[in-house]
């Protein structure tokens, strides 16, 4: 007999992390692909304002509205049995308590995510607890934060000195004690994704963080070698085509979902990322 199909609360992401169980999240923005994630067995979920390069073909995230963000949730939500919803908060939809809480109220209403991410360290640990306080899960999104792309001028690997590492170190404990519910660290060395992760209290997911953390994510498009930027040779070193392998593997059938469900069952055994993904 089938067992019925369980959706995961924030609850089980914490129980996942206790029993050591690597918990595998991937971006979706519509209906198909929400489908065939859920059932590969994804366990979470982001639509992530990355949909502004890889749905919208733009260079940064920059101009991905609330709006967005609650239409694509609203296209994923739905066909969701099992996977946890997670929604991005878009640049400058969080610069101030009202405007953070009136962009959450939106994704969890009419978006109907269970939680919300927000990019930078201490400086937000203000909103996270405003949020916090009023039931608004929070996934704090620390080391490289695409939104800072103007501040930064390019996109590269944060925390490589000491004294970044450990203000960051500093950022994860200010932002889970006031009441993250999941941190998210991004192009760090794996070193520093390793002694986060053993000193948070929350689970951490990583996106070229290194194995040593709770979980991992990477975009969907990616996963599958079309986002724009593998097209124009600009892949990122954490990336990893599944659906490359899924093709090798003389996959016919179903060879999306083949690829995805090859891509959870990497990050729950651990054999991804390999070293060559790591800073
Ligand atoms: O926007 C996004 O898809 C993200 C992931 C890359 C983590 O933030």
């Amino acid at each position: 007999m089938n067992e019925a199909i369980k959706q995961l609360n924030i609850a089980d992401l914490a129980r996942m992390r206790a029993a050591g169980e690597k918990i595998a999240c991937l971006t979706a923005y519509d209906a198909s692909f929400a489908l065939i994630e859920d059932r590969a067995g994804v366990d979470v979920i982001l639509i992530g304002d990355s949909l502004g390069m890889v749905i919208h073909g733009g260079s940064t995230t920059t101009p991905v509205t609330v709006s967005d963000i609650v239409y694509h949730s609203k296209c994923v939500a739905p066909h969701l049995k099992r996977a946890y919803l997670v929604a991005d908060l878009p640049f400058l939809s969080y610069a101030t308590l009202d405007r953070a809480l009136d962009a959450s109220q939106r994704l969890m209403q009419e978006g109907a995510a269970k939680m919300v991410k927000l990019e930078g360290g201490r400086e937000q640990a203000n909103i996270v607890e405003y949020l916090a306080v009023r039931g608004v899960p929070v996934c704090a999104h620390l080391g490289l934060q695409p939104q800072f792309i103007h501040k930064m001028g390019t996109f590269k690997v944060q925390g490589r000195e000491d004294a970044a590492a450990e203000a960051m170190l500093h950022d994860a404990k200010v932002l889970a004690e006031a009441g993250a519910d999941l941190l998210l660290l991004e192009c760090i060395p794996a070193a520093l994704g390793a002694r986060i992760t053993a000193e948070s209290p929350v689970p951490v997911i990583g996106i070229g963080a290194g194995l040593q953390v709770d979980g991992q994510i990477l975009v969907l498009q990616d996963v599958l070698g079309i986002s724009p930027q593998v097209t124009l040779g600009r892949t990122p070193r954490f990336v990893k085509n599944y659906l490359a392998d899924a093709k090798a593997s003389g996959e016919r059938a179903g060879l999306i979902e083949a690829a995805i469900g090859a891509y959870v069952r990497e990050v729950k055994s651990g054999a991804y990322p390999a070293p060559e993904h790591c800073f």
